[in-house]
């Protein structure tokens, strides 16, 4: 597995493209689409756009366990990598819910804390996207530096990133992001998940 880890502001974004899940997008897309005409969703960061319950690993149908379980692969091994985890350190996939955004939709500043990892992965997103300003493409995901001073002592306070279908992000859940609206008939598709640490959930003093 070929990861990327981009280090931007100092803090871990690893990314890697999942050629097994461009290849079932399409089939995945209609999942979610299905579940959404059925279900009418959550209130957290979506604004104007659908967001799932956030165990979507519990639905029956065979593409929800066959996504968590590349989730829980991949983004396991890019976490342990970037926590310098042994292979046995006990991580839980904590949450798992899809995002899908119409024309006009974008998801507010927001983190994921108290989990302890994060992550993106795209089924369906415009590859080529317009671009609007200071380089940020309609859709992307932003990040925004923790100390968010800017020039003259730090990078400029946030970064855009443009995804791929296929593409998988992890970052720890710290940081905050948020999605840029995009103007497409083509609704923007993604999933989402958090992680924690089992042992993080077992120290208690009492
Ligand atoms: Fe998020």
């Amino acid at each position: 597995m070929k990861a990327d880890n981009r280090l931007h502001f100092g803090v871990p974004i690893l990314e890697v493209q999942l050629q097994e899940v461009r290849d079932r997008a399409a089939d995945i897309a209609q999942a979610l689409l299905q579940l959404r005409a059925t279900e009418s969703g959550i209130q957290r960061s979506n604004q104007r756009g659908w967001h799932s319950a956030d165990d979507l690993f519990n639905r029956p149908e065979p593409v929800y366990p066959w996504l968590s379980d590349v989730i829980f692969q991949i983004a396991g091994k890019l976490i342990r990598h970037a926590e310098r985890l042994p292979d046995d350190e006990e991580l839980l996939l904590s949450s798992l819910w899809a995002n899908i955004n119409d024309a006009g939709a974008w998801n507010a500043p927001h983190a994921h804390l108290p989990c302890e990892w994060s992550g993106v992965l795209y089924i369906d997103v415009n590859e080529t996207p317009a671009e609007s300003q200071s380089g940020i493409h309609d859709g992307d995901i932003l990040f925004f530096d923790p100390i968010p001073v800017g020039a003259p002592y730090r990078p400029a306070a946030t970064v855009a990133y443009t995804p791929k279908i296929g593409t998988l992000y992890v970052f720890p859940s710290y940081l905050l992001h948020m999605v840029a609206p995009h103007f497409d008939e083509r609704p923007r598709i993604s999933l989402a998940f958090n992680f924690r640490i089992a042992r993080n959930l077992k120290q208690f003093a009492r």
